[in-house]
């Protein structure tokens, strides 16, 4: 302890704590703190713990303390609990939340049309939703089930890959969604200290779980100038000779947020077959966090499934005329601005050069045109936009694509003109 703190009385018979009163954050010295057993009645104890992240390797470490009563017996206590924490200092130097950053954004502003978050607008399939109504009763959705998932949805999964998808050595894990998958993968294949490869523009959630974990060492890639396909001859250079070689590559496909379709032969780059002991560390993983994801969503998963792919496939024509109607709102920028919408929801889009300053463009439009898109440089691409087709019904989405054409105007003309 750096011994800022009055003990006296702390450990006295009558408790004289306020139960309402914060807990005291300190943020000592590195190398300092520690934690111990009490030696002397009434004070803190002296430092006795080792430290196990030495500043050396970025590590910091904040002490809580927490002022707590504690029945012992029939008798109140007193207590307090120190709790150091160790923590990278990269970890905490993330990169902002978007989905957070884009609330922020549109907060207080009325009537803005969000063409940022990556989501289709439809629901479920009505016949999955129906049997999931009547399941909210049985006891078995309201337990853990498997880590791994439900058998039969696993099953399920494995046999959608195959049929419709060409995948015919798949084993499937169910996650809580594709981000816990991913920050699964990066806590399984990578320490803190490693580096890893991305292709620019990059999924922001997954540079953040690269950050999050410590994995700091995120060696950025080019993107095909036309195409926006990773740059091979970049990557094999890389590899070769950066030491210790990157732990591993991240490629999205279809691209978030390119929108991209990267073809299969460039797909085929290297990739292992089979990791040792690579499912049992996932698990581990999966224990630790959700445990499993939640029975009434898998269940959902699983009946949404049986209603086979075609039902996808209908919902999907909408997305075309979605598609076709913001396209032709970010006509302002030019042709060769505007790029992907083959392979998923997006269009990625080049603002004029004197707009550097995405960030800003993106509060521009929200405030002023009342339509919010995604800043690309979330994305390692200062002076872009993502903008997503998929999440309003076609005539919000024209809505919403006539007021960033109206943006997008004024923009190319006069600037952000407040
Ligand atoms: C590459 C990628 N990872 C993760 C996500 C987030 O998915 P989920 O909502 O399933 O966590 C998305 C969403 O579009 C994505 O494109």
């Amino acid at each position: 302890m750096n011994g800022s703190t009055n003990n006296s009385g702390w450990l006295g018979d009558e408790p004289d704590v306020d139960e309402g009163s914060q807990p005291k954050l300190e943020q000592p010295e590195a190398g300092t703190a520690g934690t111990g057993t009490t030696d002397d009645k009434g004070k803190l104890p002296k430092s006795t713990v080792a430290c196990q992240l030495p500043e050396e390797h970025g590590g910091k470490m904040m002490t809580c303390i927490l002022p707590i009563l504690m029945k012992i017996g029939d008798r109140i206590c007193q207590m307090i609990l120190v709790i150091n924490i160790w923590f990278y200092s990269e970890i905490i130097i993330t990169d902002v939340y978007m989905y957070m950053m884009i609330q922020e954004v549109i907060r207080g502003t009325k009537d803005v049309l969000s063409l940022a978050q990556g989501v289709v607008y439809w629901q479920p399939p009505k016949p999955a939703l129906d049997k999931v109504k009547e399941l909210v009763w049985e006891p078995s959705v309201s337990r853990y089930g498997a880590d791994e998932g439900l058998p039969e949805l696993r099953e399920a999964l494995v046999r959608k890959l195959r049929q419709e998808n060409n995948l015919h050595k798949s084993s499937v894990m169910v996650t809580a969604g594709a981000n816990q998958a991913f920050v699964n993968l990066v806590l399984t294949l990578c320490d803190a200290g490693d580096s890893v490869v991305m292709f620019a523009p990059y999924y922001f959630n997954a540079y953040m779980s690269f950050q999050m974990t410590g994995v700091t060492n995120i060696l950025v890639g080019p993107g095909n100038p036309k195409t926006l396909h990773p740059d091979e001859d970049w990557l094999e250079k890389t590899l070769r000779e950066t030491k210790p070689t990157p732990k591993l590559v991240t490629v999205v496909n279809p691209g978030n947020p390119s929108g991209t379709y990267i073809p299969l032969p460039l797909l085929k780059i290297a990739y292992p077959t089979e990791v040792a002991g690579f499912g049992a560390q996932l698990l581990k993983i999966q224990d630790n966090i959700p445990i499993c994801a939640a029975i009434i969503s898998q269940r959902l998963a699983l009946y949404s499934l049986e209603v086979g792919p075609e039902w996808v496939t209908e919902q999907v024509k909408d997305l075309v005329k979605n598609r076709a109607i913001v396209l032709e709102a970010l006509s302002p920028l030019g042709d060769d601005a505007v790029k992907g919408g083959e392979g998923a929801i997006y269009l990625w889009a080049k603002l004029p050069d004197k707009c550097v300053d995405d960030y800003e463009v993106i509060r521009w439009l929200a405030t002023k045109h009342g339509v919010v898109v995604i800043p690309g440089s979330a994305c390692g691409c200062p002076g872009h936009l993502r903008i997503s087709f998929g999440g309003l019904l076609e005539d919000d989405c024209r809505v919403a694509a006539a007021r960033l054409r109206k943006g997008l105007e004024e923009l190319a003309r006069d600037g952000m003109v407040h």
